[in-house]
């Protein structure tokens, strides 16, 4: 365990350097891009993410809205088939320009899968306690509310010392009435696709849900370990240098 922290820790850095002094690394190249067609040159990848693709840009025949359950369906057929390798690098692909932060933004076609077709967002708490009706999505959030359940004591900003874990839990959830996604071209913000409007006395519980996303240490692991600050694009970088090395 202890090789492991240290190696994504020194890749980690290695990046951030190489980064900051001459954007040779990553600049200019567009590593959604190439995370995407890594993807495609793989069959069941390739063939897993069309399905989805497919399912989620489909309309409903007489109308001009998705059919949001096939498309749902669909990506977690493909999370859940389609190795970690690169299933998790066309998700958590880095960035250093908008071209490749608006492709990442629509990798899991949100349009359909994240926005609803009305364009108006729900309360968080409502589309929780939906969420919690549904066996699968009940175990996802619980699984993500756990594995990525902040903590300023531990080293990696996550109670369960594990990023790994938090980001795997994290694609756990897209496909559900849950599903998170990055909110702008230009950086990596996630949130979910709802607000907390309306909570009256609950407001506290709703924005404790909506900052898991939004302002979460365990999601923001390694910036803590620089002298100075880092894009959260980094941090990813980190986090899936991490979940490679333990498996
Ligand atoms: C991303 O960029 C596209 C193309 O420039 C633009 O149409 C879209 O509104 C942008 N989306 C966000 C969330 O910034």
């Amino acid at each position: 365990l202890v090789t492991s922290w240290v190696s994504a820790l020194f890749i980690c850095l290695l990046l951030s350097l190489s980064q900051s002094s001459s954007f040779m690394q990553l600049d200019g190249e567009n590593q959604c891009l190439k995370a995407a067609q890594d993807c495609g040159l793989y069959e069941k990848c390739g063939s897993l993410r069309s399905e989805y693709v497919l399912a989620c840009t489909k309309r409903v025949p007489g109308s001009n809205r998705c059919n949001q359950h096939k498309c749902h369906r669909a990506l977690r057929r493909f999370l859940e088939r389609v190795p970690e390798e690169y299933s998790l690098s066309v998700l958590f692909c880095p960035c250093t320009n908008t071209l490749c932060g608006e492709r990442r933004r629509k990798t899991i076609v949100p349009s359909c899968s994240y926005q609803e077709m009305e364009g108006l967002q729900p309360n968080c708490l409502h589309q929780q306690s939906f969420c919690r009706r549904d066996d699968l999505c009940r175990s996802r959030l619980a699984d993500f509310l756990s594995n990525c359940q902040p903590s300023l004591l531990t080293t990696s900003g996550c109670l369960k010392d594990s990023a790994g874990l938090c980001l795997r839990a994290y694609a756990g959830l897209i496909g559900t009435i849950m599903t998170p996604n990055y909110i702008s071209n230009s950086s990596a913000d996630v949130s979910l696709w709802c607000n907390c409007e309306g909570s009256g006395n609950q407001w506290q519980d709703c924005l404790r849900l909506q900052r898991m996303f939004t302002h979460n240490t365990c999601l923001r692991k390694y910036t803590l370990y620089t002298g100075h600050t880092l894009s959260f694009d980094d941090v990813f970088v980190c986090i899936v240098s991490d979940g490679r090395i333990n498996t």
